[in-house]
């Protein structure tokens, strides 16, 4: 059998890009590595979420109040295992616990990067076997190496995120990783359980055909958001007639379908829930990072997604973010109605 050279892994990616930059510690390669293998881990589970006896609510709520189901704890804690037992990461933040983890272990505290994760998002699709995933923002630690980190070390604005990055569990396993030099897709080639690179180099096209929202809540969005929406709705044949709505509610599915594609997600605040439902810290700063670093833009309305200071560690905020024309479009509408 002859093998495939033009196939290169996430591993092979990592040290050639090493190379090119032999200043680098490597340390950031290796807790990717981590992740991919976290993931994978997640992935092999997420397969046989249809049979083997792991559907079904832990019986326990998350600290947003929400049922948890037994695979998000399953995801929880193999990230947390392996990137403490790594040598790469100094603790973690996750959706799924009310407080950070400080890794206190002597060569843990002597690690540069925290990482803030969602480990299993659009949990709610498990148990209809539509598209999950993974969602994670890597930080640079603000305490001295050497130190246990602290609080302050997850409550950094977006940009100054080093890399983020999502897994998606769809028809395949995709891992999407950015870091400031640009976004690459690597898919898990289940035969030899290697994250090989197919998307080199993603770029998010300029304007797409496909808007994402649920328009269940259009009647509690805001004039803005609803001009916007009958916008997409109403356009012309001469500018390519009305836009496709596209809404998986995995907000990884819905927004790497957009990326590659091209397009808008919104979750915006509603008259109930002004701040909306997405986690700035675990979903929306690693995605405005993502589709920044390929072009695009991320918003919650008013400000730069990655620009927002955040003040604890669950809190939300609306967002918007996708393909840079539409997202231009959508703030002309939010200031003429805002
Ligand atoms: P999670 O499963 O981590 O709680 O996140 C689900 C999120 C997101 O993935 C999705 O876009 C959104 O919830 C869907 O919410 P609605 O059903 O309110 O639209
Ligand atoms: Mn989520
Ligand atoms: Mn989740």
């Amino acid at each position: 059998m002859s093998i495939n050279r033009k196939v290169q892994t996430l591993d092979e990616f990592t040290i050639q890009q090493l190379r090119d930059f032999p200043q680098a510690t490597g340390e950031l390669s290796n807790l990717l590595r981590n992740i991919g293998l976290a993931a994978k881990r997640v992935n092999v589970e997420v397969n046989k979420a249809g049979l083997v006896d792991i559907l079904g609510d832990a019986g326990t709520v998350n600290v947003q109040g929400e049922k948890v189901k037994k695979l998000d704890v399953f995801a929880n804690d193999q990230f947390i295992k392996v990137l403490q037992h790594g040598i790469s990461c100094a603790g973690i933040a996750s959706e799924e616990l009310d407080d950070f983890v400080a890794f206190d272990d002597e060569k843990s505290i002597h690690s540069k990067y925290v990482c803030l994760f969602d480990p299993l998002d659009g949990s709610g699709n498990i148990d209809v076997n539509v598209s999950i995933g993974t969602i994670f923002g890597v930080y640079r630690r603000v305490t001295p190496v050497g130190t246990v980190v602290t609080k302050e070390d997850f409550l950094q604005p977006g940009s100054s995120q080093v890399a983020a990055g999502y897994v998606v569990y769809g028809s395949s396993t995709m891992l999407v990783y950015a870091t400031r030099r640009g976004v690459n897709g690597f898919t898990l080639d289940p035969s030899i359980g290697e994250w090989t690179l197919s998307h080199p180099d993603i770029r998010c096209p300029e304007k797409g055909k496909i808007y994402s929202v649920n328009h269940g809540s259009f009647f509690e969005f805001d004039k803005g958001v609803q001009s916007y929406i009958t916008a997409c709705q109403q356009k012309s044949k001469e500018q390519g007639g009305p836009l496709r709505q596209r809404y998986v509610g995995s907000m990884v599915a819905d927004v790497h379908r957009n990326l590659i594609k091209g397009g808008i997600f919104m979750y915006p605040g509603t008259s109930s829930k002004p701040d909306g439902k997405l986690r700035l810290l675990y979903e929306c700063n690693p995605f405005a990072f993502i589709v920044g670093v390929a072009g695009g833009k991320a918003t919650n309305g008013k400000i730069r997604t990655l620009d927002i200071v955040p003040s604890s560690l669950h809190e939300r905020c609306p967002f918007f973010v996708g393909s840079k024309l539409m997202m231009e479009e959508l703030e002309t509408q939010l200031d003429q109605n805002g």
